[in-house]
């Protein structure tokens, strides 16, 4: 396809949302990690497969620019936030993440509108509501760590927090 066909707005923003997602999988690795290393194993779980997850978003956008004649810049990472006082700390972490990659989604999509592109509008809304649930899961993750008062249900919380939030969707 021709390389013109995508305007410099849309490929600034596209590059943009693309390292977005992969500075979200590097942050969810570090929590992944973190959790792991206070014995919440399934935190740790739930937290590496979101970490796929943003990974694969990536991939998402890299390949419509590739397929649409564009070339994706891969920059640098910021590293992550690694150390935590508390699980709640890590769940108020991941929703500000998420809603700041709601923002991000909102700029590509309203980049695309201006531009006139459908390709990346279509391809925006299957990201817009991507975050309804991603925002969701974040919220009830807080909800759900305020109520577990107690190490034994926060012990159980660990146990069901996949089953319970819903697991991979991507
Ligand atoms: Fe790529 Fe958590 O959304």
């Amino acid at each position: 396809m021709n390389p013109s066909s995508l305007a410099p707005t849309v490929v600034s923003k596209l590059n943009q949302q693309l390292n977005h997602e992969l500075g979200a999988a590097h942050g969810y690795l570090a929590i992944s990690l973190w959790c792991e290393g206070q014995n919440l194993k399934g935190f740790a779980a739930f937290f590496d497969n979101q970490a796929k997850e943003e990974r694969a978003h990536a991939e998402k956008l890299t390949r419509h620019l590739i397929n649409r004649g564009g070339t994706p810049e891969i920059e640098a990472l910021p590293a992550p936030k690694q150390n935590f006082k508390t699980l709640l700390e890590v769940a108020l972490l991941a929703q500000a993440m998420e809603q700041a990659n709601t923002r991000g989604i909102n700029e590509v999509y309203e980049a695309a509108l201006t531009a006139k592109d459908y390709p990346v509008q279509v391809l925006m809304h299957w990201f817009i509501n991507e975050q309804v649930e991603e925002e969701a899961w974040t919220a009830e993750m807080i909800d759900r760590i305020r109520s577990a008062s107690c190490a034994g249900s926060l012990s159980d919380l660990d146990r069901h927090i996949g089953r319970l939030l819903g697991g991979s969707k991507e």
